[in-house]
């Protein structure tokens, strides 16, 4: 169901206060992109059909013991079926673009082949934004690998590599001029060492060295995936989506800040770096000895080879310490706020590590912040989501963000995680970070009050011109 604004004036800002960026704020211009984010495995279900064929994910639920309660995406939200309903949402909600991913099992092969019913789903969601007036931002690769890519070793395997810039290249040729801005891959910190490094997301490998040849081998295809995107899409911008955080030392001392610089290079400069300097952070190897993935001639060229953008997904900041000469550990500080994800809530954080990057890489591309957002335990009570510590999570980081801009961040568009309550990886169904209520039971959509503020900001905003 589309969501219903108050038509009095003075409501409609009241209610827009409550998620909005600070008066004055850069982030009120008009070509400032708004927008909310999904991924495939997240939202869609429909895991038997049209040909889909099974993810690493799929296998990963249903092995015992690797996601709360059992729970998997076989249905998910059911957006594979109820899409013209949500893109009517998303249209309610009036964000100027929409953040989603494809899942390449849907729509190629084991023998590279093209699935032309995966791949229609995602033309017609693409052409349904369009005719809603809303850009695409597509990721290919929020984690959902194909099983039988996995069965060949997965992104161990440096083949890997090429078949997701086959995959890439294949996308780009079926889907150009429909897609605003093309990601290789969602957060490969993720991918890498929660997949291959501690075992808690799929393939569910939990060997340090594994972690960085798989994170390698993302990065390559990365690399090796963006001469067909530009080539085939030239219309398009092309990037990659990082997960980031600051690291803070728990005391001023020697040890701790040393802590924090080993926090920072495992957390940001291991994707980073690589990308933007061509090299990966020597700290690194300190923390893991003797884990240095295999790299061959040539390799860090392409991975560092020109972006248009950079993705960076913010939740949380990180206090450490030192346990040892070159090993941290997390403090768990008490009396902080936190959220369901028991992630404390730090907006400082997003704007200290904005400008820490730009003050690192010279050559940093415009950002764009692809997620951002909290999970709470929402109810509705008599048709209404009352989510106040999301209102406000939102609306300081979007002040966060905004400080970040006038200090000369070139920051380009904000998109809050997520348009929806949705399957939230290895915690299943019970985390929901959606603006956008989910009843898992009857599918019902109900616009939480942060959804209803942040629609209310972007009518006002487009009121104003
Ligand atoms: C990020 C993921 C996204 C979602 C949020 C909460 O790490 O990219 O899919 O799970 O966290």
């Amino acid at each position: 169901m589309p969501l219903t604004l108050p038509v009095d004036p003075h409501a409609l800002a009241a209610l827009a206060e409550l998620v909005s960026p600070p008066a004055g704020s850069p982030m009120r211009r008009r070509d400032f992109v708004f927008g909310v984010g999904t991924s495939s495995y997240q939202i869609e279900g429909a895991a038997h059909e049209d040909g889909r064929l099974p993810s690493i994910w799929d296998s990963f639920c249903a092995t015992p013991g690797k996601v709360a309660r059992g729970e998997n995406g076989e249905v998910a939200c059911d957006h594979y079926h109820r899409w013209p309903q949500d893109l009517d949402l998303l249209e309610s909600l009036g964000v100027d673009a929409y953040r989603f991913s494809i899942a390449w099992p849907r729509v190629m092969d084991e023998q590279g082949r093209p699935n032309s019913r995966g791949i229609d789903f995602y033309k017609r969601l693409l052409d349904g934004l369009a005719e809603r007036g809303m850009r695409a931002f597509v990721t290919l690769y929020h984690w959902d690998l194909p099983q039988w890519m996995e069965d060949r070793g997965g992104w161990l395997n440096r083949e890997t590599a090429y078949r997701f810039a086959d995959y890439a290249d294949l996308m780009s040729r079926e889907l150009r001029g429909r897609v605003a801005a093309w990601a290789t891959h969602n957060e490969p910190w993720c991918a890498a060492y929660l997949g291959y490094g501690n075992g808690h997301h799929a393939p569910g490998h939990n060997v340090t060295r594994w972690g960085t040849q798989a994170m390698h081998h993302l990065l390559l295809g990365h690399g090796l995936a963006l001469p067909a995107l530009r080539a085939n899409d030239p219309a398009a911008q092309v990037g990659i989506v990082a997960n980031v955080g600051p690291g803070y030392p728990d005391t001023e001392t020697e040890e701790d800040r040393h802590a924090a610089d080993l926090y920072d290079a495992y957390q940001n400069r291991w994707v980073l770096d690589p990308l933007l300097k061509g090299e990966y952070p020597a700290a690194l190897w300190k923390l893991w000895k003797g884990s240095e993935p295999l790299v061959l001639p040539g390799d860090m060229e392409t991975i560092a080879r020109p972006i248009d953008y950079l993705g960076l997904n913010y939740y949380s900041r990180a206090v450490v310490r030192a346990t040892g000469e070159d090993s941290f550990e997390w403090v768990h500080r008490p009396g902080v706020e936190r959220t369901t994800m028991d992630w404390e809530v730090h907006p400082q954080g997003l704007q200290d590590i904005l400008e820490a990057f730009k003050q690192r890489y010279p050559d940093l591309p415009p950002i764009h912040i692809t997620e951002n957002g909290m999970s709470s335990a929402d109810q509705v009570l008599g048709g209404q989501v009352e989510d106040a510590q999301r209102q406000s999570y939102l609306k300081r980081h979007f002040a966060a963000c905004s400080r970040a801009m006038a200090n000369g961040v070139d920051v380009r568009g904000y998109f809050i995680w997520s348009l929806m309550d949705n399957f939230e990886w290895a915690f299943g169904y019970e985390r929901r970070f959606g603006i956008v209520h989910v009843d898992f039971g009857t599918q019902r959509r109900t616009p939480k009050r942060s959804a209803l503020a942040y629609a209310a900001f972007l009518r006002q905003r487009a009121a104003a011109g």
